[in-house]
């Protein structure tokens, strides 16, 4: 395997940009390429079924443009196919929601809120992996379905954003003291949930990077190049949105963004 290959990262949309954000902070000289699948987002009311095989295509696109590990940054993708593309993968995979529940610091808290997307939450695969850490942690968990598809439309175009989010958000009782966003397009309206949400807000993106880059230390798979990796970014829907949104988060301007159809 070329060690100057790319990491593969990918999502339903725009969400696992603030993943990609963590491993091109932490990895600096790695290449990047991130495909978000915006013509069939959201993944999040589709079928386990459904879900595996938009992901099988994305990572046969991802291993056949020059990739050497692959990034799940989805949760919900995470769930319905990690198990699955990990038996079919040639290369290795990482899937956030493992990162997701080692991202917890344990022994801190009583009680925690956990907020995905409708398939997240109802696969109960959250509580079932967080209860094998501390079986005494208490969980609520609100599947949240308008999030994700308001995100990607533009979330400031809602005037009902705010008592949209806020109507999620006080499901969760307030005696709970962290909030796990465990939905990666979540973090980009970090800002309202905090005005919301008023105890410790935990993001998996960091420790997803941390994953990768032990991934590729254990594969023996780093880049030796000492320059600043590239980052090209696929989308199988509308380009212009997803630009505008994604330069927003990220912070620079996108240059290289392709359509594709996979
Ligand atoms: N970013 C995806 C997640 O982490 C959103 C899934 C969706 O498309 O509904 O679950």
């Amino acid at each position: 395997m070329n060690k100057d290959y790319n990491i593969g990262v990918f999502d339903s949309g725009l969400g696992g940009i603030t993943v990609l954000k963590e491993i091109s902070r932490l990895l600096p000289n790695e290449n990047i390429i991130y495909f978000g699948d915006t013509k069939n987002v959201p993944y999040g009311e589709k079928t386990k079924e459904e879900i595996q095989a938009l992901c099988e295509r994305i990572v046969r696109f991802l291993f056949t443009n020059g990739c050497k590990l692959i990034v799940i940054a989805c949760n919900t993708a995470s769930i319905a196919a990690y198990e699955y593309l990990h038996k079919i993968s040639p290369i290795p995979i990482v899937g956030i929601i493992n990162s997701a529940v080692d991202s917890i610091p344990y022994n801190t808290y009583k009680e925690i809120g956990i907020i995905g997307t409708p398939f997240t939450v109802n696969s109960g695969e959250y509580p079932r992996k967080i209860k094998e850490k501390d079986e005494n942690l208490k969980i609520y968990s609100v599947g949240c379905e308008k999030l994700c598809p308001m995100i990607e439309k533009g979330w400031e175009n809602f005037s009902d954003r705010r008592v949209i989010l806020a109507d999620y958000i006080t499901r969760i009782p307030k005696s709970a003291e962290a909030l796990l966003l465990a939905c990666t397009h979540y973090p980009l309206i970090l800002n309202d949930i905090k005005d919301i949400f008023e105890g410790d807000i935990l993001d998996p993106g960091e420790e997803c990077a941390r994953e990768v880059f032990r991934t590729l230390k254990a594969n023996n798979l780093f880049n030796p190049k000492n320059e600043k990796g590239k980052i090209e970014f696929y989308v199988s829907g509308d380009k212009e949105i997803f630009q505008k949104k994604a330069q927003e988060f990220l912070g620079y301007e996108i240059t290289r963004l392709f359509k594709v159809n996979i």
